[in-house]
């Protein structure tokens, strides 16, 4: 890859250590990957935040970056390990409190807006068109390749972080139009009415498409809050991070319709839920929020858990971005969501607190978090909309 003067200069250690480790970072990138050169992003966003996941080693690299490290471009993250003010309430030991906020803090030493959220999107970090960006987590990436058009790899956290410090991305991947193109033509024979529908959409085309762009044809317009869940479980299930859809997204009439197609009707759908859906009906957690909750959908639970309560033993968390949850107190939502005995989480989802162990079995709308819950936190799982999540959480139990 070539690089400027003045990258060379970084690389050779001009600007110190942080930025020299980054530019390392993004030249062997650019020269796996065959890039030309590295471009300018407008936004970068940051994984890895949980020390859940990074533990002594993620955090001592990043105290070592933040030494010297300033990032040159509005750099933000993903959800960390708990909420960072009301941790207690989530049952969140001392100790792991301690070491998150010393994850943050470097971020927040390093210039990093330490908003931690994975739908930048719902609270103003919002990209145009065509704008390159180097964001880290999938369903972020998948929801600002697919809507809104805007580019970027999904990137590691080392490198979301080295594009922070630089300001620059290899130019390589889903940077490049032609990249950007489907390989394969996706037709949806079924109706699509729930939330949950289009996770478990994202999970039947997921796992046909593997490593292709699907082109998807018949599912027609969907609300924002449905295309955020459907790209979170489309490319958790498989494809590459970004889809079109035709009649929908911006990008889907640029391209030639692929030779190569599948049929998604009832018996993928079913397949689809079957593997969602435990057939142990016992409920001790509700999750709703992944991806991070939109004001509409915490306005949606507070009404539907209005005057109800939590049946004991069942823990129960939304999950949104700060502002998003600011906005919520003003509107008295919170305030019902708690007083019912559910908790309105920032900063941090269920997936990435340290929740595995705690729990046997969750309800969630979200068909990324099914996964997740499987696989990495051993928990038996059900999917379904907002409303059967809530009266999981009231009866402690998944009604058929
Ligand atoms: Fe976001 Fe966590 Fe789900 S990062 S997409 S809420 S797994």
């Amino acid at each position: 890859m070539h690089l400027t003067k003045e990258e060379e200069g970084i690389l050779d250690g001009g600007e110190g250590y942080a930025a020299q480790k980054s530019m390392q970072i993004l030249a062997a990138l650019g020269d796996i990957f065959g890039a030309e050169k590295l471009i300018p992003v407008k936004s970068v966003q940051v994984s890895g935040v949980s020390y859940h996941n990074l533990g002594d080693a993620g955090l001592d690299y990043l105290s070592k970056l933040a030494e010297d490290g300033r990032v040159k471009v509005p750099t933000f993250l993903n959800p960390a390990g708990m909420d960072l003010k009301a941790w207690k309430k989530l049952g969140i030991s001392e100790e792991f409190a301690k070491k998150q906020k010393m994850v943050v803090d470097a971020f927040a030493s390093m210039g990093v807006n330490t908003t931690c959220t994975c739908t930048p999107y719902l609270i103003g970090i919002v990209p145009e068109f065509g704008d390159h960006v180097a964001w880290a987590e999938s369903s972020a990436v998948a929801y600002c390749n697919s809507v809104i058009g805007a580019r970027t790899n999904r990137e590691g956290g080392p490198s979301a972080l080295a594009a922070g410090f630089i300001g620059k991305t290899p130019d390589y991947g889903l940077h490049i139009k032609e990249n950007r193109a489907p390989d394969l033509l996706v037709k949806v024979e079924t109706e699509l009415q729930e939330l949950s529908d289009w996770g478990a959409l994202g999970r039947a085309i997921g796992i046909r498409a593997k490593n292709k762009i699907p082109l998807i044809d018949g599912p027609g317009p969907a609300p924002a809050d449905y295309l955020k869940s459907f790209g979170a479980s489309i490319v958790t299930f498989g494809s590459k991070p970004i889809y079109h859809i035709r009649g929908v997204t911006p990008e889907a009439g640029d391209f030639e319709e692929p030779s190569d197609s599948v049929t998604i009707g009832e018996p993928e759908m079913k397949e689809a839920y079957d593997f969602l859906n435990d057939e142990d009906k016992t409920i001790d957690f509700v999750s709703l929020g992944c991806p991070h909750a939109s004001l509409d959908e915490i306005r949606q639970v507070a009404e539907l858990l209005e005057g109800r309560r939590v049946a004991d033993g069942v823990e129960m968390w939304v999950a949104c971005a700060r502002p998003i949850k600011e906005k919520a107190e003003e509107l008295g939502y919170v305030r019902t969501i708690e007083d019912s005995g559910a908790k309105v989480a920032a900063d941090t989802c269920m997936v990435v607190a340290p929740v595995k162990g705690r729990f046997k079995s969750v309800a969630t709308t979200s068909a990324k978090g099914c996964y997740y819950s499987q696989g990495h936190n051993k928990m038996k799982t059900h999917i379904g909309p907002i409303g059967k999540c809530v009266e999981a959480a009231i009866e402690g139990e998944w009604k058929s």
